[in-house]
């Protein structure tokens, strides 16, 4: 289980990157709103054991050859910020939210922990976001649902704790949501229903409860779908035939019965 999760996210990274460069409109080249919005981050890291940013992110080259950071290639603003696996610990400033061209948002595997600043609803470009294996804090905010590219979403190993919001249901292009290993609780928002493009949701090891939503069952591009260590109730139907692409089902662990008299594929 914690391999799945783990290595198909790799995939997506290389496909999302290329995926920004042929979306951006050219505009005139000026890396100045970007230098400064990268610049508020450095005082927001408190913890830099590698000095990455102290010695690359210096105004002797251009942001575009920061360590991390990828540019459009018809023009220099950042798409791309990817400061995985770097043991940076501090907090995400609100200057970030000033990248008005990013598509592609990943800084997993560090010790980021607060909240998410609201400033970051600005980028509307967004089309992967990944949180996920840091100490982020709060709720899940409501206004996620700015980003309307949005097809990756990783919040995963975080203390996220609260509902999912309703609001997320409007993400129609999401295809990958992995919330798995946080505090979330409540009941699975009937919203959801409205993610007809969702390929993978893990929502394991968090504090689900209720009944399976019916609305989970017209999601029919669901390939993957694991639920496991929650509280949720009742009886997982025959409906779940309806998801013709499933290949993968994880329920264990809950207070579920299933009324399936063969096994899933
Ligand atoms: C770049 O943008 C900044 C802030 O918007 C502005 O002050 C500066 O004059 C611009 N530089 C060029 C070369 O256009
Ligand atoms: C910053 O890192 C990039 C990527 O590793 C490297 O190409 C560049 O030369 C570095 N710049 C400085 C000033 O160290
Ligand atoms: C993070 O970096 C360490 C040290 O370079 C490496 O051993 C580890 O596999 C990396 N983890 C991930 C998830 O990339
Ligand atoms: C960037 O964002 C910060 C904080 O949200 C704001 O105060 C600042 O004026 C912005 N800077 C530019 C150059 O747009
Ligand atoms: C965010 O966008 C709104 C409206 O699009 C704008 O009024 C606001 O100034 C922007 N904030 C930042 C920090 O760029
Ligand atoms: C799903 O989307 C439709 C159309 O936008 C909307 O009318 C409906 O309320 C949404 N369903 C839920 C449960 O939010
Ligand atoms: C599942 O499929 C059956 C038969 O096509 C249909 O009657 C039912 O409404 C579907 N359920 C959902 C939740 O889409």
């Amino acid at each position: 289980m914690g391999n799945i999760g783990f290595l198909f996210p790799l995939v997506v990274v290389v496909a999302v990157v290329r995926n920004c460069v042929a979306t951006l409109s050219a505009e005139s080249p000026n890396t100045t709103t970007d230098r400064l919005a990268l610049l508020g981050l450095k005082p927001h890291v408190t913890h830099d054991p590698q000095n990455l940013l102290a010695t690359n992110w210096t105004s002797v080259t251009s942001v575009c050859n920061w360590i991390g950071v990828t540019c459009g290639s018809d023009h220099q603003k950042v798409i791309a910020l990817d400061l995985t696996n770097m043991s940076l610990r501090g907090t995400i400033p609100p200057h970030l939210g000033n990248l008005s061209f990013l598509c592609h948002l990943n800084i997993r595997f560090n010790h980021f922990h607060g909240s998410l600043p609201m400033e970051l609803a600005n980028l509307s470009s967004l089309k992967y976001i990944n949180f996920g294996h840091n100490n982020f804090q709060g709720k899940i905010p409501s206004w996620f649902d700015s980003f309307t590219q949005l097809q990756s979403l990783f919040l995963c190993e975080n203390n996220f704790f609260g509902v999912i919001p309703c609001s997320l249901g409007s993400l129609s292009n999401l295809e990958v949501l992995i919330l798995y290993n946080n505090d979330l609780k409540g009941q699975i928002p009937i919203a959801i229903e409205n993610l007809s493009n969702l390929k993978w949701l893990y929502l394991d090891n968090n504090q689900f409860s209720g009944q399976l939503p019916a609305a989970l069952f017209k999601c029919r591009e669901l390939e993957i779908l694991s639920l496991s260590n929650n509280a949720l109730e009742g009886i997982v139907s025959q409906e779940v035939r309806n998801l013709t692409r499933l290949s993968e089902l994880y329920l264990n662990t809950n207070n579920l019965r299933s009324m399936l008299s063969v096994g899933l594929p």
